[in-house]
């Protein structure tokens, strides 16, 4: 076993630290309060390679691993979860939804442009009444020969402006529970789908997130992922590697959140000395370095399953299980090691507790992940 990061595995995680340095921190305050999408920096990370990493360069992408993946979601997330959950959407739901189950006009229409950044995509489950309950869709799309009728809303949809191209999970017959679900390719600019009011989030503000209407859309049958009734495994098989992408960025959060804490206790002075020379403080960094440490072996854990052909339902879920878990309890830790300083938005922790916050609960809630978790242990 070699735990060590390979030359080229190093090369994409120093270009990633390089990027969120130089392009994400300057004005990832500004974007955050005034909950401005990274237009500008998405493009950038198109050109450098990063929207479609896993995507084969037959199609535009850049053909790495998933291990690369998980490394450069981490450096982008240190600095800025708003972009980096953009990048994750596009690169483990939408891109790696397409490349694996798509037609291969599908590929040449649509993935092609996803994985280069051209453009971008949204994955569309989530309903008013279906968000953990994924079988429970009430949007439908009946079938009319060559095309399909899609009427419904989705709600929490990240992208949900900015994209161009939507991965819909809709019911078509009802009788057949989750076997009678697709999953259907819908563009943006189709009459009758209509972008609804963007989400005043909490945290990762600079993405939009938006609910969608669909009203009598006319999707071509062509615009069909897989065999007819595939949509709810589709979204299973694809939120399965998601969750590795979204347990990188719940890592990511935790690491920038604990090097700016290391940073601030060895400046930072009181009762005449460095904070960092106190042990209250000293051991809440032990406790972070130690879990981030975890929480990273179980990311690339998950990464090196998905890359060698394992299944990584189980390490993907408790990944995200345990890294989203870290975040949120190492950033309430880096908010009290500032103290008041870390209360102000100037010195970024604040924001990464908030930002911390959403990564237990999309792409499945920390509920969910022990449902997965406990199926896969009790099976055995
Ligand atoms: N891979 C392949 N197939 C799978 C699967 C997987 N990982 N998980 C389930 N399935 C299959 C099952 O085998 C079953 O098929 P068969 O009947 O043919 O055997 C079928 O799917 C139904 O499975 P379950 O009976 O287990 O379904 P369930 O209703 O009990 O639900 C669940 C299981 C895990 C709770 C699921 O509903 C789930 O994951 N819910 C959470 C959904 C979610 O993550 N939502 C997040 C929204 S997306 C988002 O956040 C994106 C964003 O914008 C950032």
């Amino acid at each position: 076993m070699d735990f060590s990061l390979s030359e080229e595995h190093q090369m994409i995680q120093q270009a990633a630290r390089d990027f969120a340095q130089n392009d994400l921190l300057p004005e990832v305050i500004e974007r955050d309060d005034a909950q401005r999408f990274p237009t500008e920096q998405i493009k950038k990370l198109g050109e450098l390679g990063f929207m479609g990493m896993m995507v084969g360069t037959e199609y535009n992408g850049s053909g790495m691993d998933t291990l690369s993946y998980v490394i450069a979601m981490e450096e982008l997330s240190k600095i800025d979860a708003s972009a980096s959950v953009v990048v994750s959407v596009n690169n483990s739901l939408v891109c790696y939804g397409l490349e694996t189950y798509g037609t291969e006009a599908q590929k040449q229409k649509y993935l092609t442009r996803l994985a280069s950044g051209e453009i971008i995509g949204a994955f569309c489950l989530s309903e008013p009444e279906a968000g953990s309950d994924a079988t429970s869709q009430k949007t439908t799309a009946i079938d009319k020969g060559d095309h399909y009728i899609l009427n419904g809303t989705k709600n929490w949809i990240t992208n949900g402006s900015s994209a161009e191209v939507y991965l819909v999970i809709a019911q078509t017959d009802r009788e057949k529970g989750h076997r009678g679900i697709n999953a259907l390719i819908v563009e943006k600019g189709m009459p009758g789908f209509e972008i609804g009011p963007k989400e005043n989030k909490l945290g990762i503000r600079g993405s939009d997130t938006h609910s969608l209407n669909f009203n009598d859309v006319k999707v071509p049958k062509e615009n069909r992922i897989g065999e007819d009734g595939f949509g709810f495994k589709f979204a299973m098989k694809t939120l399965a590697g998601g969750r590795i992408g979204i347990a990188a960025q719940a890592l990511g959060i935790a690491a920038g959140a604990y090097e700016l804490a290391l940073k601030y206790s060895k400046e930072r002075k009181a009762f005449g000395t460095e904070i960092s020379n106190h042990q209250a403080i000293a051991f809440k960094l032990a406790d972070m370095h130690t879990q981030i440490e975890a929480a990273r072996h179980m990311v690339y854990k998950a990464a090196w399953d998905k890359d060698n052909g394992n299944n990584y339902d189980l390490s993907g879920a408790m990944a995200k299980l345990y890294a989203s878990q870290v975040a949120m309890e190492t950033t309430v830790e880096a908010v009290q090691i500032h103290g008041g300083n870390g209360f102000v938005k100037d010195y970024h922790v604040e924001r990464l507790m908030r930002d911390a916050k959403i990564t237990q609960i999309y792409e499945g809630t920390s509920e969910i992940q022990k449902i997965v978790i406990s199926r896969s242990v009790l099976k055995d």
